[in-house]
């Protein structure tokens, strides 16, 4: 007893809270984004694209970068994503990804996380050198109560966070991404513990070399670990130009550290140096737990739920919004299955001098 290792391993993160998510009133106004599905339908025919459903939905996304399409009687997850790919023109192979994800169907992806796991707030692919534009997310499978997915308004949470001490940390000192990959073959016949992705599925080959070689083109440092892990670090701004705004806007949250794992089972009880995910200063420096609680408060103040009906279409701009989820409780025999698109990749600018 007062062991120090053994008081971290049982302790765990436990001064971080769970989010909050949102304050009770949605950051922007719904009728902002929302698009009713049935203006640009035939009464009791499923939405079907249309250049009148188009327009809207690209004008919606232009103004807000974010767009929510109900009341849509779609059921079938590739007719939704017609209406989706309206916005969402193009498609990013989807590569290095922080989850292990797989293909619902063509061109389809699963969200990869178990359900009881809370998802913090993220913008997506910040943790690698080319990142996406935007999210596409069809509705599939919905529970009768939970399982809405959050978006947090990153142009005010970025402009509150440069007001604080912390943030101008962030911005001084950048960020390093931290992850170790596991190895495929060191689970073949035992149980998944401390797995969270794999450096074959990441790296999509068999081959280490390859894998360190991929690795390194994603701009990321790579290293062989112990058990033939692969262990990447990669440090950039914390922010991100975007260029329709003509300002650095925040691109990264607690999503990329060890908290992520507070809730994810075979994952959850392993000290926070031994989890696959941390994330530090950029130039190695811890930060503090009051540090990491601002991180996490910063996006629930300007949190907005999507509340999921079947057939329901969003796409999410990944630049001014970030994403997450509350863990989803399912009753007897029901369902939450989300469609996933990624959309068009870039490579990562960082933050621009004097754009802030
Ligand atoms: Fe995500």
């Amino acid at each position: 007893m007062g062991n120090i290792i053994e008081d971290t391993v049982f302790a765990p993160l436990q001064n971080i809270s769970e989010p909050k998510w949102w304050t009770g009133t949605p950051a922007i106004d719904p009728a902002r984004f929302v698009i009713d599905g049935n203006d640009f339908r035939v009464s009791g025919a499923p939405l079907e694209p249309s250049d009148a459903l188009a327009t809207k939905m690209r004008q919606t996304f232009h103004d807000v970068g974010l767009v929510h399409v109900v009341n849509t009687g779609l059921e079938d997850l590739q007719a939704m994503r017609l209406v989706a790919t309206q916005v969402l023109t193009k498609q990013r192979k989807y590569e290095g990804g922080a989850n292990p994800r797989n293909k619902i169907q063509s061109n389809v992806y699963e969200v990869g996380a178990p359900l009881e796991a809370w998802l913090h707030y993220h913008h997506e692919m910040a943790y690698i050198g080319s990142s996406t534009k935007m999210l596409g997310f069809l509705a599939y499978k919905v529970p009768s109560e939970g399982g809405s997915t959050f978006v947090s308004d990153n142009v005010q949470a970025t402009d509150q966070i440069l007001a604080t001490p912390f943030g101008q940390k962030l911005k001084e000192r950048g960020l390093c991404y931290h992850r170790n990959l596991t190895d495929r073959d060191a689970f073949k016949d035992v149980q998944e513990v401390g797995v969270y992705n794999h450096w074959q599925q990441s790296m999509m080959t068999e081959d280490p070399d390859e894998a360190i070689a991929e690795a390194r083109r994603r701009g990321l440092d790579a290293e062989w670990g112990e058990n033939r892990s692969l262990k990447t670090r990669y440090t950039a701004s914390a922010f991100e130009f975007f260029e329709p705004l003509d300002r650095n806007l925040l691109f990264s949250s607690m999503a990329d550290d060890a908290t992520w794992f507070d809730t994810w089972p075979l994952v959850q009880h392993l000290a926070p140096d031994e989890r696959p995910l941390k994330l530090t200063f950029g130039d190695g420096s811890e930060m503090s737990v009051e540090e990491k609680q601002q991180f996490l408060d910063v996006y629930d103040q300007f949190g907005i739920p999507i509340n999921w009906q079947v057939g329901d279409v969003a796409l999410i701009c990944n630049y001014r919004f970030a994403h997450g989820r509350p863990a989803v409780h399912l009753k007897d025999g029901e369902k939450r299955e989300l469609g996933v698109l990624i959309g068009e990749d870039f490579e990562r600018l960082e933050a621009l001098e004097g754009k802030w």
